[in-house]
C-alpha cells in the first residue's frame, strides 16, 4: 500500500508562509516523484489559497488538502464550526478528526468523534480518526485497553474500510521530540489494525492488509523513513516538522 503522508499544520502559518510553502513543495514535486498521498492540512481559512497554489504548480503528483476538523452536522446554526461537506466544497479530500489537542482542549469526547467521522464519510471526505494515549495511561499499563475503548467508541462500525483511516499519535509523543521505540510502534499498531478488523467486521469483508494506521507524534526527517518501514504503519501524521516545507519534503521522500 501506498504511504499517506500528513501535514498538520495546526494554528500555524498565514498567507505569506503558505504561499511560500506551496511554492517549495511544488518545485520540489515537480522535479522528484513518490508514490506516497500526500497531504496537507492547514487552518481552514488557508485552504483556498493553498488549492489555487497547487493547482498553478506542475507537480509530478497531486497534493491534496484536508481541514483539521469538523462539525457533525452538515450546516445550520453553529457560529465558529465548519461542515464536511463545506470541506469537501472548498477541495478537501481528508479530515482529521478527534486529534488528541481537541479531545483535551475542546473536551471532544469518542462519541463526538465518531459522530464527526461519520458525517465525514457521508459527505465524501476520509476521517482521519486520532488515537492515542497519555503519559500515564502509558505508564500504568493501559494503552492497549485505552486504544481499544477509543477505536470502539470513535470508529463508526459501519464505516467501510478505505473510506476511513485511523492516527495512533500517543499524546505524550506529540510536539515533545519522544518517541516510543519501533518496537511500541509495531505492537501498538498491529494492536490496532487487528481491533479495527473486529470492530467493523460485523458489517464488512475485511482485509487486515487494507486497514490504514498512520502513526504520528514528533515525525522528524531522521525517523520518518524508519517509522514508516515497520509493518502495519501506512504513513505518518505530521505536526511541528511539516511547517518547514523542506522538512516536510525530506520526511516525504524518507
Ligand atoms: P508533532 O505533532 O509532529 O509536532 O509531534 C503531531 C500531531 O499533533 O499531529
Amino acid at each position: 500500500m501506498n504511504k499517506t503522508v500528513i501535514a498538520n499544520w495546526k494554528m500555524n502559518g498565514n498567507s505569506k508562509t503558505s504561499k511560500e510553502w506551496a511554492s517549495e513543495v511544488c518545485d520540489y514535486f515537480s522535479s522528484h516523484d513518490t508514490d506516497a498521498e500526500i497531504v496537507v492540512c492547514p487552518p481552514f481559512p488557508l485552504l483556498p489559497l493553498l488549492k489555487n497554489c497547487f493547482d498553478g504548480c506542475s507537480t509530478r503528483v497531486p497534493i491534496h488538502l484536508g481541514g483539521q476538523d469538523c462539525h457533525m452536522e452538515s450546516k445550520g446554526a453553529y457560529t465558529g464550526d465548519t461542515s464536511a461537506d463545506l470541506l469537501k466544497d472548498v477541495g478537501c479530500r481528508y479530515v482529521i478528526v478527534g486529534h488528541s489537542e481537541r479531545r483535551s482542549y475542546a473536551g471532544e469526547s469518542n462519541d463526538l468523534v465518531r459522530q464527526k467521522a461519520v458525517a465525514a464519510i457521508k459527505a465524501g471526505v476520509i476521517p482521519v480518526i486520532c488515537i492515542g494515549e497519555t503519559q500515564q495511561q502509558r505508564e500504568e499499563g493501559e494503552t492497549m485497553a485505552v486504544i481499544a475503548r477509543q477505536i470502539n467508541e470513535s470508529v463508526p462500525v459501519d464505516a467501510a474500510i478505505g473510506h476511513f483511516i485511523l492516527a495512533y499519535e500517543p499524546v505524550w509523543a506529540i510536539g515533545s521530540g519522544n518517541v516510543p521505540t519501533m518496537d511500541e510502534i509495531k505492537e501498538v499498531h498491529l494492536a490496532i489494525v487487528k481491533k479495527v478488523s473486529e470492530h467493523v467486521r460485523a458489517k464488512n469483508a475485511v482485509d487486515i492488509a487494507e486497514i490504514s494506521v498512520l502513526y504520528g507524534g514528533s515525525v522528524k526527517p531522521d525517523n520518518a523513513g524508519e517509522i514508516m518501514a515497520l509493518e502495519n504503519v501506512a504513513g505518518v501524521l505530521v505536526g511541528g516538522a511539516s511547517l518547514k516545507a523542506d522538512d516536510f519534503c525530506k520526511i516525504i521522500s524518507s
